[in-house]
């Protein structure tokens, strides 16, 4: 078993292994220069470029885990909700959902293999290209963080069309997130039979709800997500925004709770328990000098106190303006320090 893959199901590892979230993207020349040939979607649906992606940093960097380059809207169109990223707002949906009538338009499954075979393809390939050593990671957007992205039609700082559904109408909000929920577990499934070894559910916007809606409004969603996924790899539940919803993520399901940088990795730990533990390092630390740098990461490996079941990544994701170098200089640290 790969060192990442003890750590998800917490065996004892000789050092805590790392891996990037984003850790393909702009901040990489090599990303830039592909980006100039191809639209972002494109290089998605292209396998040979998007398997040179998921590839890159694993050799520039010596991660101890791919994740497969791909983005969490891709599912969108198979259920048909049609979307484009634009240069400089991000994702846009062509019609956000607002209405019941909206949400029963939505495709009630997803057939992967049909719809979203390049992603399939990218995996393939990356399997074949992947050191024994490092495993490949799949991942989805989770319901509600989709949920928010199709109602709202894209970003947003208040969510308030997405509570507008989900505190007015409850009927098409509970409807919506079931079709979600259902394509998300066909897709991961789909994700894990091809080859990916992990699988990550991004719950990146899932901060925007506070504890008792979360428990009325997605917990149920979340739990039968994770009951229909195929177990036989581990699972990273990964939410930021909001520390008080980690022990109700905990409790819908996962191997592995992602958490972001604005909690404390070993206090939430002991809160949670008997569970792996990815993160979590404020991103933004790669812009400090290297010996703080290395001495934010140090905190971290302190706070996980070599407690086994630790995966070491970001508290979210890489940006635009790291230094491939200083990226490389962390992960050779956390690899050094950790090293038991
Ligand atoms: O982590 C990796 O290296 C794998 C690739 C990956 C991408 N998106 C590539 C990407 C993953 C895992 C994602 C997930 C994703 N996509 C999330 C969840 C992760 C998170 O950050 O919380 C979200 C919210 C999205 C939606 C999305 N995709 C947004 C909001 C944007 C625009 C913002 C931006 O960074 O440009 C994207 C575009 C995107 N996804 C890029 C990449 C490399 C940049 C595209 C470009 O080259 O212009």
């Amino acid at each position: 078993m790969t060192t990442l893959i003890r750590a998800c199901r917490r065996e004892p590892t000789p050092f805590t292994p790392i891996w990037l979230m984003r850790q393909a993207g702009r901040y990489q020349p090599e990303y830039r220069k592909l980006r100039e040939r191809y639209g972002f979607v494109e290089m998605c649906k292209n396998s040979d470029v998007a398997t040179e992606v998921t590839l890159l940093p694993v050799t520039q960097l010596g991660v101890d885990a791919a994740i497969l380059f791909a983005d969490i809207l891709l599912i969108l169109e198979p259920l048909g909700i049609g979307f484009h990223f634009s240069k400089d707002d991000g994702p846009r949906i062509d019609h956000p959902l607002r209405t019941t009538a909206d949400v029963n338009a939505v495709a009630s499954t997803i057939d992967a293999e049909e719809s979203l075979g390049y992603v399939l393809e990218t995996i393939k390939k990356t399997r074949s290209g992947l050191p024994k050593n490092v495993p490949l990671i799949g991942f989805s957007g989770a319901p509600y963080t989709l949920a928010s992205y199709v109602i709202e039609g894209g970003g947003s700082r208040d969510y308030m069309h997405t509570k507008a559904m989900m505190f007015g109408d409850p009927g098409a909000w509970n409807a919506l997130m079931e079709k979600l929920t259902g394509a998300v577990a066909a897709y991961l499934n789909a994700q894990i039979k091809a080859g990916a070894q992990a699988v990550q559910v991004f719950d990146s916007w899932i901060g925007s709800v506070g504890p008792s809606d979360y428990a009325r409004f997605v917990q149920p969603h979340m739990t039968r997500l994770f009951q229909l996924l195929d177990r036989s790899v581990p699972v990273i539940h990964f939410g930021t925004g909001n520390p008080a919803l980690y022990p109700l993520m905990r409790a819908a399901g996962g191997d592995v709770i992602g958490l972001d940088f604005r909690c404390d990795l070993a206090s939430t730990w002991d809160a949670l328990g008997e569970v792996a533990i990815m993160g979590n390092l404020d991103p933004y630390s790669l812009l400090a000098p290297r010996a703080e740098l290395q001495a934010r990461a140090k905190r971290v490996l302190d706070a996980a106190g070599g407690r086994p079941g630790h995966i070491f990544n970001l508290g979210h994701g890489l940006f635009p303006d790291a230094s491939v170098d200083q990226v490389r200089a962390l992960v050779d640290y956390v690899h050094e320090a950790s090293a038991r």
